[in-house]
């Protein structure tokens, strides 16, 4: 299995500085020995054609966007479709994300509906889950179960190997303060177990991310943990040389995990 690294860039840069971010970084990620590693790049949609001119078909590096619409066309004002952003070559798309569900009225159906729509377009979601409060009961396992019943329901165990869960405790997104690597585990265990129940053995396949304050310091022990299979990653996203750093870290880590 590969890891998988993903750079959400929320709402940050412009074409200039977006262009500069992706030759700093092509530059220093295509010469590693890069086996076993994918990159997503996931820029606000009026970078997209920036970024994909800027990656120029660089092995190992996708592009995603940061939510999608699930209907093709329409009277949708502001909305994206999942034809649109596959028209940039983007393949990838962060679905639920929890910004939107606090600020933007995501809720579980609306991010099935997206997950659903994105899978049908050959986009793989990026389905985002985690509890709000600090992690100190049962209750986040409740909370996290039920986010990923809903936020999966209806998708096909056929697709299950397009789909990318991501778990993202909300109290550490963007906190400086990422989960333990024992809280992180005991989650992606969860997670793991959820995702057989919902599509048997398919379920083993799905990589399951985890986000929130990773960062070059902690990712390598993160990635240690099993059913760690990478990152969704924000702030340390912003710059290339933190953002390469980062995936080089990871990197060991998760192959101490493979041992
Ligand atoms: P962070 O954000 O790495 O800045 O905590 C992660 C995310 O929100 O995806």
């Amino acid at each position: 299995m590969h890891a998988l690294f993903v750079a959400n860039w929320k709402m940050n840069f412009v074409r200039s500085s977006a262009k500069s971010f992706v030759s700093a970084f092509v530059d220093s990620f295509t010469p590693l020995p890069n086996q076993h590693i994918d990159v997503v790049l996931a820029p606000p949609f009026p970078l997209l054609q920036t970024v994909a001119d800027a990656v120029g078909g660089a092995p190992g590096i996708a592009l995603g966007t940061q939510n999608v619409h699930w209907l093709e066309t329409g009277a949708h004002t502001g909305e994206v479709s999942p034809a649109m952003i596959r028209d940039f070559g983007a393949t990838f798309a962060i679905v639920g994300h929890s910004e939107r569900r606090q600020f933007y009225g995501e809720h579980d159906e609306t991010v099935a509906l997206r997950a659903k729509s994105a899978l049908a377009h050959g986009i793989r979601p990026i389905v985002c889950v985690g509890e709000s409060t600090y992690f100190e009961s049962d209750e986040a396992f409740d909370i996290v179960g039920q986010q990923l019943s809903a936020s999966l329901s209806g998708i096909d165990a056929d697709d299950a190997h397009t789909l990318v869960v991501a778990y993202e405790p909300v109290w550490a997104i963007g906190t400086g303060r990422a989960a333990t690597p024992a809280i992180i585990a005991k989650i992606h265990r969860f997670i793991r177990a959820e995702l057989v129940k919902m599509f048997g053995g398919r379920g083993m396949g799905v990589p399951i991310l985890y986000g929130g304050s990773t960062n070059p310091e902690n990712i390598a022990e993160i990635l240690t943990q099993p059913n760690v299979s990478g990152a969704l990653v924000g702030g340390a996203s912003l710059k290339p040389d933190v953002f390469v750093n980062l995936i080089l870290q990871g990197r060991t880590g998760f192959a101490a995990q493979q041992r």
